[in-house]
């Protein structure tokens, strides 16, 4: 029996909350599907940063690169360790260390769950660069909180990079509707996002059958809420990629339901499976954060792995428990009762 070895990171508040309950999922689809799935927990997060002084060990990059696949849940608590010392201590390496570049998020909406839009038709799949761009971590500070402070955040965009993102977001747009929208902020920064706008003119060339539309960010927030139908594939750079997936999120009814992938498609290094959402500290450990987003993460997971048939199940279980009314509204449903219901539908 095939036997996938799991690097699980519940880390943060609701991260253990929803990795706990995913896991159910994904072994109860292990069972139905015939293989097995061998996790190793590693509690790397914002309480082991407070007892040992680092988010995780000198060698957790070499420890997760002997996995097939890294789940994780949340990484933060603002409250005693600063976000920029815990994600730059552990999410965010560990995308770039693996060079898991394309970050997928799709956003549709589920069978019975009502989003806020009166339109009924959203089927967005977006393509986030995952590695370089706006959180590329270079800059600084000088004088600091002095009356002549200056802070610099710098941009990077290699060719390497948008060129690989976008390539992947034009075939991902041939395996669907066959529409692209590359997002940029041209008309604002003139460097960055004018290359990535020429970029995307020069691979359009080599995908005839993709029609492309190429949007600034602002006009893009807008379209995603007034006309999504009209959207496909949605290709955007690290920064811009995180606040659309939000908004993608939102559109779909909550953060709850937003999934994401974080891959490295050449499979040279494991890809990190984990929810759009964060740790929410206002419902941690309540038994009331919505599970769908980790579980429809823990899907792509299983696709990527190679176990199509069993990702497929695991979607169509999400839609049976949510066409039941289950897990559909803020706070109808408890993380156990959703979950339950998933598992349930998968074993009918
Ligand atoms: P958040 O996503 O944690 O929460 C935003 C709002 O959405 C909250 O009201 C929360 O209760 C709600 N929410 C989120 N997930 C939910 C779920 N599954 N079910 C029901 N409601 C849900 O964003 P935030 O408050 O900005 O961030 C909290 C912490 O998480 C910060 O430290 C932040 O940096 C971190 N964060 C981590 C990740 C990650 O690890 N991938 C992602 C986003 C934020
Ligand atoms: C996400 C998160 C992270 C990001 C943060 C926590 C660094 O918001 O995965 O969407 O911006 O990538
Ligand atoms: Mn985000």
């Amino acid at each position: 029996m095939t036997s996938y070895k799991l690097a699980l990171i519940p880390g943060d508040g609701i991260g253990v909350d929803v990795i706990d309950a995913a896991m159910k999922v994904m072994h109860s689809a292990a069972a139905r599907f015939g293989f097995a799935l061998a996790p190793e927990t590693f509690p790397w997060s914002c309480d082991f940063y407070l007892r040992t002084g680092t988010m995780m060990p000198a060698d957790g990059i070499e420890t997760l690169r002997g996995f097939d696949a890294i789940y994780l849940g949340a990484v933060g608590w603002p409250e005693t360790v600063a976000d920029s010392v815990s994600l730059h201590g552990l999410l965010l390496p560990i995308r770039k260390a693996f060079d898991q570049y394309a970050n997928i998020r799709p956003h549709r909406l589920l069978a019975g769950v009502e989003g806020p839009l009166k339109a009924s038709e959203f089927d967005i799949l977006c393509i986030r660069e995952n590695t370089e761009g706006e959180y590329s971590g270079a800059g600084g500070r000088v004088h600091q909180g002095k009356p002549n402070e200056v802070a610099v955040e710098t941009s990077v965009f290699t060719r390497v990079g948008v060129e690989r993102i976008l390539r992947f977001g034009f075939e991902q747009a041939r395996a669907r509707r066959k529409h692209l929208t590359s997002v940029t902020k041209s008309n604002a920064q003139k460097y960055s996002m004018v290359f990535w706008d020429d970029v995307t003119r020069e691979l359009s060339a080599e995908y005839p059958d993709v029609t492309v539309s190429q949007m600034h960010i602002d006009a893009m927030a807008a379209k995603m809420v007034m006309a999504p139908q009209d959207l496909d594939v949605v290709v955007a750079s690290n920064l811009f990629g995180d606040i659309l997936t939000d908004l993608g999120a939102a559109i779909q009814g909550g953060l709850g339901f937003a999934a994401s992938a974080n891959i490295c498609p050449d499979r040279s290094s494991p890809s990190m499976f984990e929810p759009v959402h964060g740790s929410a500290p206002d419902i941690a450990g309540k038994n009331i954060a919505n599970p769908i987003a980790a579980i429809w993460s823990g899907a792509q997971m299983l696709d990527h792995l190679g176990e199509g048939e069993a990702a497929a199940a695991v979607l169509s279980a999400i839609e049976a428990a949510t066409a039941q009314g289950i897990g559909t509204r803020p706070g109808q449903n408890t993380t156990d009762e959703i979950t339950a219901a998933v598992c349930a539908a998968l074993e009918a």
